[in-house]
């Protein structure tokens, strides 16, 4: 075969963002620092999941490790790495993460004009069992001339910039779209580079998968029951992994649904919209998939607060399009 033993040409992500900036006349070469900054934060993430347990990053925090060292859980760590990362990139001037109660602002010296929503580190129930676990973030422009505050977060997603996400599964990939399209980077290790393998993606129009979590089946709206009842008579294939990264990675790649709906206890659902939402909604309608409340499309909802939380249905845009016709049925 042509292909190389050592690819002398790969297309690395931050070389695609290069040629992706280079088509903008006005761009400054900000927005490819700032990835290059959470390409960073989420090697150092891969490295740490994938050896945590030798290191003992499992566990409370709190711990004293075998060198005597506070054991960081490893959520603590990722959000460590993605402020440290962020702040020191001179892109970012303000932050929300789902760890921090309150926005947080970069200092003064080493603002940049945007703003990036991030969850550092998404499905941790599943991270001391070895299940795959993810990042996920949103980028948007600081659009006001005052100091950076809690209202240059709460913009819509229609607003986002670019969003992404990291898989650390078998195999650890970023999942990004700038506007135009969704693009697969999977990391090699041996380069400590992410390399262009999946251009291009797109989510099938209809899939066989539905994804949710059935433990709340007697807490669902009509529309969810009726919806769910009709999957099994038709023997559609069921899969929940509970990391919301990896069960919309396999949504894009297969085709399906993934919903994370509304329950008689919690009307908001449990995703929260800024950093889960809002980014999985982007990339889903970039890949030429639907993501909706069940009455609205989640890209317009006008955020109030920070950590709040909305029902999602997302995927193939047929299936979610059955979804909403259900709940027009019911209201
Ligand atoms: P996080 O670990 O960032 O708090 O997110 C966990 C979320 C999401 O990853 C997943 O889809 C959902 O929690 C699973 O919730 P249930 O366990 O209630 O199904
Ligand atoms: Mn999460
Ligand atoms: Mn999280
Ligand atoms: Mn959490």
């Amino acid at each position: 075969s042509t292909g190389q033993a050592f690819d002398t040409n790969s297309m690395t992500l931050t070389r695609y963002t290069l040629g992706e900036q280079k088509r903008i006349p006005s761009a400054t070469g900000d927005l490819t620092q700032l990835l290059v900054s959470i390409q960073t934060a989420v090697k150092a993430i891969s490295s740490a999941v994938r050896k945590a347990g030798i290191a003992k990053l499992y566990g409370m925090a709190g711990d004293v490790n075998v060198q005597g060292e506070e054991v960081k859980k490893l959520d603590v760590l990722a959000n460590d790495l993605f402020i440290n990362m962020l702040s020191s990139s001179y892109t970012t001037c303000l932050m929300v993460s789902e760890e921090n109660k309150t926005v947080i602002e970069v200092e003064k010296d080493r603002q940049g004009k945007y703003v990036v929503c991030f969850d550092p580190l998404d499905g941790s129930s599943n991270i001391d069992c070895l299940v795959s676990i993810g990042s996920i973030f949103s980028i948007y422009r600081k659009t006001t001339n005052t100091e950076p505050n809690v209202s240059d977060a709460l913009q819509p997603g229609t607003k986002i910039v670019a969003a992404g996400y990291a898989l650390y599964g078998s195999a650890t990939m970023m999942v990004i779209s700038t506007g135009n399209g969704v693009n697969g980077f999977m990391l090699d290790p041996s380069i400590g580079e992410f390399v262009l393998t999946d251009p291009n993606m797109r989510i099938k129009e209809k899939g066989k998968i539905y994804s949710l979590n059935e433990g709340y089946a007697n807490l669902w709206d009509p529309a969810i029951s009726e919806y769910v009842q009709g999957k099994k008579a038709k023997k559609a294939g069921a899969r929940y992994i509970g990391s919301m990264v990896a069960d919309v990675h396999r949504t894009i790649k297969y085709g399906g649904i993934f919903m994370y709906p509304a329950t008689s206890d919690a009307p908001k659902g449990k995703l929260r919209l800024l950093y889960e939402c809002n980014p999985m909604a982007f990339l889903v309608q970039q890949a030429g998939g639907m993501a909706t409340t069940g009455k609205m499309p989640i890209l317009d909802i006008a955020p109030t607060d920070i950590h709040q939380r909305t029902p999602i249905i997302l995927g193939s845009s047929s299936d979610v399009q059955e979804v909403i016709d259900l709940y027009k049925k019911h209201n």
